[in-house]
């Protein structure tokens, strides 16, 4: 009974390490995965808009919280000192105008969360959600997202 429990306590410490160390995730990392989850989740709302994957309002809503989450938390990765490093292609643009680029998040956080009131109930909805979704993407990019 004795070593049971200490192998327990053992896989538990083992988890909290992990998680702690997941929390201190350098920013650069954060962003980029937010980046990643918002990518993946067009590409899920695109399948769906062209007729690839059936209609899934499941699928949908989850979709949209991603990039809702995201974009919300995506902003404060960009602290001083994390201008360059681990590959990251944010722009300097981002430094010099915060408030803007900030505006350019919430716009995108808020477009999602208009979509998630009213979930789209068919594919035809989702090719409209990912217009309004899309727009907003090469906006920030453009000025925000360095070429590689
Ligand atoms: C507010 C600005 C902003 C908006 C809006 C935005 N992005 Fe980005 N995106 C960035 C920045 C900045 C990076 C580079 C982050 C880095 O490397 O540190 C990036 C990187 C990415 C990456 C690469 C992630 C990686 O490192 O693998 C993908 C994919 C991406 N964006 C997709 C999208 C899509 C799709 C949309 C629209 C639905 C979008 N982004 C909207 C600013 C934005």
């Amino acid at each position: 009974m004795r070593l049971k429990s200490t192998v327990v306590i053992g896989a538990v410490l083992g988890c909290l390490s992990f998680s702690s160390a997941f929390a201190q995730e350098e920013p650069q990392s954060a962003r980029q995965a937010q980046m990643k989850v918002v990518g993946q989740s067009m590409k899920e709302l695109g399948a769906i808009a062209k007729g690839e994957k059936p209609y899934d309002g499941a699928a949908v809503k989850a979709a949209l919280e991603g990039v809702s989450t995201s974009m919300k938390a995506f902003p404060d990765q960009f602290p001083a000192g994390t201008e360059t490093g681990m590959e990251t292609e944010a722009a300097p643009a981002i430094w010099e105008k915060t408030d803007d680029f900030r505006a350019k998040s919430d716009k995108l956080a808020a477009e999602a969360d208009t979509l998630l009131a009213s979930v789209p109930a068919d594919q035809a909805g989702v090719g409209a959600a990912m217009k309004a979704l899309g727009a907003t993407c090469g906006d920030c990019h453009e000025t925000y997202r360095l070429k590689r």
